[in-house]
C-alpha cells in the first residue's frame, strides 16, 4: 500500500511496514543467538493516558516477537527505591531496552530517574547522555516520536532536507526539543515556537516543514501554513465523545499543504514502531551484531 496518497502521509502504513521488517530481525536474533529481545516498561502510578500508551507498546512488542514486561509501582515509591529497580534492570543481561513511562509523579525527580536508565538500554533517548549526543549531532538513541516525524518528512520530501526552513511548534522534552535537534542534524534551519513566542502564525507561515506538537485541538489554521508546506501533526486530543483531534485544522489545511499527516493514523503509530526499532537496535548492539553508535 502506498504510504502517500494524494498529499496525505499515512504513518500507519509506514509503521506497519517497519514492524513487519522488525519481525524478521527479531527472528534472526533468536536464530543466531538463541536470545529474545526484551523490553521492560516501568510505570509509576496510574495515569490513564499512560495506561493506554503502555498497553499499545506491550502489544506491539509481543506481536513483533519480543518479550515485553510491565513493572508497576505505586505513586508513593521513593526515588531511591525506583533508582534501585532501574539499577537492577540495567544489570540484567536479558533486558535490552528500558522505558520509564512519563509523566512520573511530581514527588520524583524526573531527570534523576531518566538519568538512572543505562544509556545503552535507553531506547526512549531521554537519558542526558543521549540527549547531549543528539544535540551534538552524533548518533544515539533518538526519542521515538521525533524519529517517526523525521521518517514521515523524508517519505514526503526525500532524504535530503538540507537548507529547508523547519518550524517546530512546542518545546517538550518528549517531542518538540528532540524533533528540532534531529531536524538541525539534517541541516534544516530550525525555529522552535512555544507558549511565550511572539508572532506564532507569521513564523509558522515561513516554514517548508511545520511540525505541530502542542496538544491543543485544531490550533493551527490554514493561515499559518505556507502553500505547499509539509505539515506533520503530532497532537492527539480526545474529546468527551472520544473523538480524536490533532493540533492542525485538517479540513482547512489539507488543501493548502504540500503534504500532511492525518490524526489518527499519522505520527502515533510511528512512535510505537520507532520505539520497537530502538529496542531491536539495543539488542543487536548488546549482542555485538552491530556497533554501538
Ligand atoms: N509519555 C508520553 N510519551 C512518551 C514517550 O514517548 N515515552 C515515555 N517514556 N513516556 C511518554
Amino acid at each position: 500500500m502506498n504510504i502517500i496518497e494524494g498529499n496525505i502521509i499515512h504513518g500507519k502504513r509506514l509503521a506497519d511496514d517497519l514492524c513487519r521488517h522488525l519481525i524478521e530481525e527479531v527472528a534472526e536474533i533468536k536464530r543466531r543467538f538463541a536470545v529474545t529481545p526484551r523490553l521492560e516498561i516501568v510505570l509509576v502510578g496510574n495515569d490513564p493516558a499512560s495506561e493506554v500508551y503502555v498497553g499499545n507498546k506491550l502489544k506491539r512488542a509481543r506481536e513483533i516477537g519480543m518479550i515485553a514486561e510491565l513493572l508497576r509501582f505505586e505513586a508513593t515509591i521513593s526515588q531511591e527505591e525506583l533508582l534501585g529497580e532501574l539499577a537492577r534492570l540495567n544489570a540484567e543481561e536479558e533486558v535490552h531496552g528500558i522505558i520509564v513511562q512519563l509523566p512520573v509523579p511530581p514527588t520524583l525527580d524526573k531527570f534523576a530517574i531518566l538519568a538512572g536508565v543505562s544509556p545503552i538500554k535507553d531506547i526512549d533517548g531521554f537519558n542526558p547522555i543521549n540527549v547531549g549526543r543528539l544535540y551534538s549531532g552524533v548518533n544515539c538513541f533518538v526519542p521515538a516520536t521525533a524519529q517517526g516525524v523525521l521518517m514521515l518528512i523524508k517519505e514526503a520530501l526525500g532524504s535530503n532536507l538540507s537548507g529547508k526552513k523547519a518550524v517546530v511548534l512546542g518545546r517538550s522534552i518528549i517531542v518538540g526539543r528532540p524533533t528540532a535537534a534531529l531536524l538541525l542534524r539534517e541541516n534544516c534551519s530550525v525555529t522552535i515556537l512555544h507558549s511565550a513566542s511572539n508572532n506564532i502564525g507569521a513564523e509558522c507561515a515561513t516554514a517548508d516543514i511545520l511540525v505541530c506538537a502542542t496538544g491543543q485541538k485544531n490550533m493551527v489554521p490554514a493561515e499559518w501554513v505556507k502553500e505547499g508546506a509539509c505539515v506533520i501533526d503530532v497532537g492527539i486530543v480526545t474529546d468527551e465523545k472520544k473523538d480524536i483531534f490533532g493540533d492542525v485544522n485538517f479540513e482547512k489545511v489539507q488543501p493548502k499543504a504540500g503534504y500532511i499527516t492525518p490524526v489518527p493514523g499519522g505520527v502515533g503509530p510511528m512512535t510505537v514502531a520507532c520505539l520497537m526499532n530502538n529496542t531491536v537496535l539495543a539488542a543487536k548492539q548488546q549482542l555485538g551484531m552491530v556497533k554501538y553508535r
